[in-house]
């Protein structure tokens, strides 16, 4: 993909854990740089290396690849101790192999910011990760957060000494990538129904996930830049909040288990529901997605039917736009389409070589979306990607 775009933002767009990782792991070994532009250890993106699942929480996952220079930008925030320790699982495990930069301007998560989040009853009715993450944002829009530069400065935190290599100006250092034709990945971390603007308010996290958190968070205006959007073939969601789709019945059990549906964060088990297609045109047009890629088809298999929802519909009216009302979402019932299931589809390697079944059920998301699927998940490994041809 690299050799037609020389910049790609990986966007989820749907309630995060959409197998952004595997999608980064897999465009990382021919980036240059690979940024996180905001969140912070609220993330998990697990990548299976070797048969082994390593979840990062900060660091870019592209540091597995010798050649990237990987960016924690000033969109992020940043947990020192934590970071320190992720730092060293990677280096026990032989994974650093990039090289790290932290931005001094990225705001830092206190233990204070971390008790609020613990203890305050907005955390827990959102259901929040409890990483801190709401409230050092808070305390950057307020004007009283703590920035790397400012504890480098002091000269007082150890963890902040112990980090003071990786830390510069990375957004300077990104300029001097773009100047010299560099290929930038930015990964993206959560998902659009979970940005700060555009996801189910208030039940969100506190950041910019969507495509416009890339230019504030890590400070380059990229001109070339290829927005892929990441989707899952159902929906997941952590935490409380609306989820039209969700299947609180054996159905969405059995899409948790076969999907292995669990937070690699808080190993929360995630709400499951069929793919939301209202909400899907929806982050396409909030991102302006150029491409999807659409992830975890083989957990779909051997359904009997596979639905997707095509609208919503609330009392008597049926509504094709995302609301913004939480009070609307609340009580929506989604309108299905249903396609007929489909057998075992690992191993196969070829957009050709696909069921009818999943073919026409791709070809559906993408005639509803407007976007092209241009990857798809057929399974948990590295190799288990098929390209579309376009
Ligand atoms: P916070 O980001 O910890 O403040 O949590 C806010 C909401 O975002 C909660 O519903 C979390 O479960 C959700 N969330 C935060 N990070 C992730 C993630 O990486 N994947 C999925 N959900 C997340």
């Amino acid at each position: 993909m690299f050799k037609k775009f020389k910049n790609i933002a990986v966007i989820g767009s749907q309630w995060g854990d959409e197998g952004k990782g595997k999608i980064v792991d897999l465009l990382s070994k021919d980036a240059d740089y690979v940024v996180r532009f905001q969140g912070g250890d609220n993330a998990g993106h697990t990548v299976s290396i070797n048969g082994v699942r390593v979840a990062f929480h900060s660091v870019p996952s592209g540091i597995i690849h010798e050649n990237t220079i990987n960016v924690l930008g000033n969109g992020v925030v940043l947990n020192p101790s934590r970071l320190l320790k992720e730092i060293s699982y990677l280096k026990q495990h032989s994974l650093m192999r990039g090289k790290l930069r932290i931005s001094e301007r990225a705001h830092v998560i206190t233990t204070h910011h971390i008790e609020l989040d613990r203890r305050s009853p907005i955390s827990n009715k959102i259901g929040t990760t409890g990483h801190g993450i709401g409230y050092a944002y808070v305390d950057k829009v307020g004007r009283r957060g703590i920035r790397v530069i400012d504890l480098l400065e002091q000269g007082k935190d150890e963890d902040i000494k112990r980090l003071e290599e990786y830390i510069c100006d990375t957004s300077a250092l990104l300029q001097e990538g773009l100047e010299e034709n560099k290929k930038i990945l930015f990964e993206g971390a959560q998902g659009t129904m979970l940005d700060i603007d555009f996801g189910t308010y208030p039940f969100v996290t506190s950041s910019t996930t969507t495509v416009g958190g890339l230019f504030s968070g890590a400070g380059v205006r990229v001109r070339d830049l290829f927005v892929l959007g990441v989707a899952k073939g159902y929906v997941t969601r952590v935490g409380n909040g609306p989820l039209p789709t969700e299947l609180k019945d054996e159905l969405g059990k059995l899409l948790r288990r076969r999907g292995n549906e669990f937070g690699a964060t808080t190993g929360r088990p995630r709400r499951c529901g069929w793919l939301d297609l209202v909400a899907l045109k929806y982050a396409a047009s909030v991102n302006g997605l150029d491409g999807l890629a659409l992830l975890k088809l083989d957990v779909l298999s051997g359904f009997e039917e596979v639905k997707v929802a095509v609208a919503y519909k609330v009392d008597d009216e049926r509504i094709m736009r995302f609301p913004s009302s939480i009070k609307i979402l609340e009580r929506v019932n989604p309108e299905y389409k249903v396609f007929p299931g489909w057998g075992d589809i690992r191993g196969i390697d070829s957009y050709e070589a696909l069921p009818k079944e999943v073919k026409d059920y791709i070809e559906f998301v993408e005639d509803f979306t407007k976007v092209k699927v241009i990857l798809i998940g057929n399974g948990p490994n590295r190799k288990d990607i098929i390209y579309k041809p376009t």
